[in-house]
């Protein structure tokens, strides 16, 4: 039978989370447009791509959101560079400097405190937005990174701050291609995942080992 391209039997919220740098976008663009890039630049903002599989005859489309892993930790390097958070947007930047102009008389203790806040604050509502409605995640580590390994966890009490308890968790250790700089073993990845009853891949958006698989699978699962 004939269907419009644009057909579909469900449509399913994934995100996608992680520490910057691990190859999230990557992983994003090699599913949805089978595109790969070595010179990708840090996300800015939240951004979101949508493909379709078909599963029992159904077709299931992704609509997967992507932001930055960074954000969270602009802050610990302040007020040495109080310049590190205007890297947020060009409107909150544009709020938060003309407010530090009016608090600028106080002083440097409640500038930075009026920063801290006013962050805070932005957080919150770009992170609970970004988890509305999801029912899968992808958490990415990269394999060669342990520091984004470790920081798992606390990516998952995120997540499960902001999300329903049934949500689908893929763990997914990205860059598999560099079998010689691995500082994550498979069997770590594995053991955590299972502690966590989450399920686990390790991928490669360079050469894409196992992308569609782990969406794939993320998506069979909620279905
Ligand atoms: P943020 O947007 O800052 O949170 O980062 P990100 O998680 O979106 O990472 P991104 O996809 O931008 O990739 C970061 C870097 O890693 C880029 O230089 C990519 O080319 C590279 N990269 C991503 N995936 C892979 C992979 O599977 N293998 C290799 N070798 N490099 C990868
Ligand atoms: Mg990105």
């Amino acid at each position: 039978a004939y269907r419009a391209e644009d057909d579909y039997d469900y449509l399913f919220k994934l995100v996608l989370i992680g520490d910057s740098g691990v190859g999230k976008s990557n992983l994003l663009s090699r599913f949805t447009r089978n595109e790969f890039n070595l010179e990708s630049k840090s996300t800015i903002g939240v951004e979101f791509a949508t493909r379709s599989i078909s599963v029992d005859g159904k077709v299931l489309k992704a609509q997967i959101w992507d932001t930055a892993g960074q954000e969270r930790f602009l802050f610990s390097s302040l007020p040495s560079s109080c310049s590190s958070a205007f890297l947020l947007s060009k409107t909150t930047c544009l709020h938060v400097v003309a407010l530090c102009e009016a608090a600028c008389r106080c002083g440097h203790v409640s500038l930075y405190l009026l920063l801290v806040l006013i962050y805070k604050c932005r957080y919150r509502a770009i992170t609970s937005a970004y988890y509305r409605g999801a029912v899968g995640a992808l958490l990415v580590y990269d394999v060669t990174r342990r520091a984004t390994f470790e920081n798992v966890s606390r990516w998952l009490r995120e997540l499960r701050d902001h999300t329903d308890p049934n949500i689908v968790v893929m763990l997914i250790g990205n860059k598999s291609d560099l079998r010689h700089l691995v500082a994550v073993p498979t069997e770590d990845g594995k053991a955590y995942a299972e502690r966590e009853s989450l399920y686990f891949m390790e991928t490669s958006a360079l050469d894409a080992t196992n992308v569609d698989n782990a969406f794939a699978e993320v998506l069979t699962q909620i279905y």
